[in-house]
């Protein structure tokens, strides 16, 4: 018998669980002319520009209405920099007014925000003169942050004050990496001073195995993309003290316990080679997503390296703040879900401290260079932004009111799979 996976009766969460989805601003806004990313999409005459991307910055309204109907009591969303100011020093009011009327509607309808000061993208200005590659530029972003934090502070759930700045293997990232966590230190006591809502940054949760676990040369490559990926993060917030390879250590005022939780983004296990100078060995693939400007292989499903991960960081609450599939077959992104959600249970049963989960994403949506990756639980008609709920929403929706999933559920929706459940043996092995 082929066993997809072997599944209780039924999961439960938590009381109090938050469930929701992710988004970010320039993945889903449109238009969005003054940022980084939307210059260089131009500039490199990208075949697959943002462009409208899924038109969010006209139809929040009709696109709150809809997760308030599929359930969602958590959006995590960013706000761009480039909108608020174009151009340095020159401040949008209208668009800082558009951003708040998007905050009061979620509050009107019962929906917390999580909300992301920079993920990914910012003002074109702010690039060209070095970006958090140079240290003096922290300034900038905190007089940014002087301005807005006040004005957005009571809509304010939750806090990410950047996404992912841990990306990335390579010497030159080191001075960026810890430009981000001295930018992430002296926000975060910013933000305390009018928020009392918890702080964090995403950070990409990246399990990294040798590509042959008994080859020294692997295994020692590995420890050290571990460490300036993933530990190298936990390390400063735990210590205050900023630690890479090569280069001197420092300690930063503020920084240690500068993250009142972890927000984890989990996706899956990467292998890694000594034998390459980028150190990346190949992945498992499951199919082949080929948008315009890269490879892009169908992830792998390793719900496992979430369990191990979120059992390394059990000193403070955790929330899930991206989680997703992307493909075209929609019974594998409810698959996904289900496998990643036994995943959380588990880890919360092993005394993991976790609060929340949010999908990524709640939309198809531009995803850094193509439209080609679906990632969505609703899907997008790039034409005519016309959004249809996959049933995965529906699943997810089912999920949101029991605050469970039971086997049974998952079946409704992958009756194919009946018979390549496993039923574990203290509930009586197969039917
Ligand atoms: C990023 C998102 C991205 C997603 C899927 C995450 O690392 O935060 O912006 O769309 O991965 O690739």
């Amino acid at each position: 018998m082929l066993g997809i996976f072997s599944m209780k009766d039924e999961i439960r969460f938590p009381e109090n669980f938050v469930w929701g989805s992710a988004t970010a601003g320039h993945q889903i806004e449109g238009d969005n002319i003054h940022s980084s990313n939307w210059h260089r999409e131009q500039a490199e005459h990208y075949p697959e520009p943002s462009g409208k991307a899924c038109n969010f910055w006209n139809l929040w309204k009709e696109d709150f209405a809809l997760l308030d109907e599929l359930g969602h009591k958590m959006f995590r969303m960013s706000i761009e920099w480039s909108r608020i100011e174009p151009e340095e020093g020159r401040h949008d009011e209208e668009a800082l007014k558009r951003y708040l009327a998007m905050f009061e509607e979620l509050k009107r309808r019962g929906c917390r925000l999580c909300l992301t000061l920079h993920h990914f993208s910012h003002p074109q200005w702010f690039e060209e003169k070095g970006e958090f590659c140079r240290r003096d530029n922290i300034g900038y972003f905190l007089r940014h942050l002087e301005y807005l934090v006040p004005k957005i502070a009571p809509y304010v759930d939750l806090w990410n004050i950047f996404n992912e700045f841990n990306n990335g293997d390579s010497l030159e990232l080191y001075d960026r990496k810890a430009n981000c966590l001295v930018a992430h230190a002296r926000a975060a006591a910013l933000i305390r001073s009018w928020s009392k809502a918890p702080i964090s940054t995403a950070h990409a949760m990246c399990p990294y195995q040798p590509r042959d676990p008994e080859d020294e040369f692997d295994v020692t490559r590995t420890r050290i993309r571990n460490w300036v990926i993933n530990d190298f993060f936990y390390h400063a917030i735990r210590t205050g003290e900023i630690l890479f390879p090569y280069r001197d250590g420092e300690v930063i005022d503020g920084l240690k316990h500068s993250c009142d939780f972890w927000s984890i983004n989990y996706y899956t296990r990467h292998f890694v080679t000594a034998r390459t100078a980028d150190g990346n060995a190949p992945r498992y693939e499951c199919h082949r997503i080929r948008p315009i400007n890269r490879e892009f292989y169908l992830e792998e499903f390793y719900p496992q390296g979430l369990v191990d991960g979120l059992c390394k960081l059990r000193d403070l609450p955790i929330y899930i703040t991206e989680n997703g599939f992307c493909c075209d077959d929609d019974r594998l992104r409810i698959l996904y879900l289900a496998r990643h959600l036994q995943a959380l249970a588990e880890a919360i049963e092993r005394s993991c401290d976790v609060r929340g989960y949010l999908y990524w994403s709640l939309f198809d949506n531009y995803e850094w260079g193509s439209f080609v990756p679906r990632f969505g639980m609703v899907g997008v008609d790039f034409k005519t932004f016309r959004r249809t709920p996959k049933p995965t929403a529906y699943f997810y929706r089912e999920i949101i009111r029991n605050n469970a999933m039971s086997r049974e559920l998952l079946l409704d929706y992958l009756p194919e799979f009946r018979d390549w459940i496993i039923y574990p043996a203290d509930q009586g092995g197969r039917p």
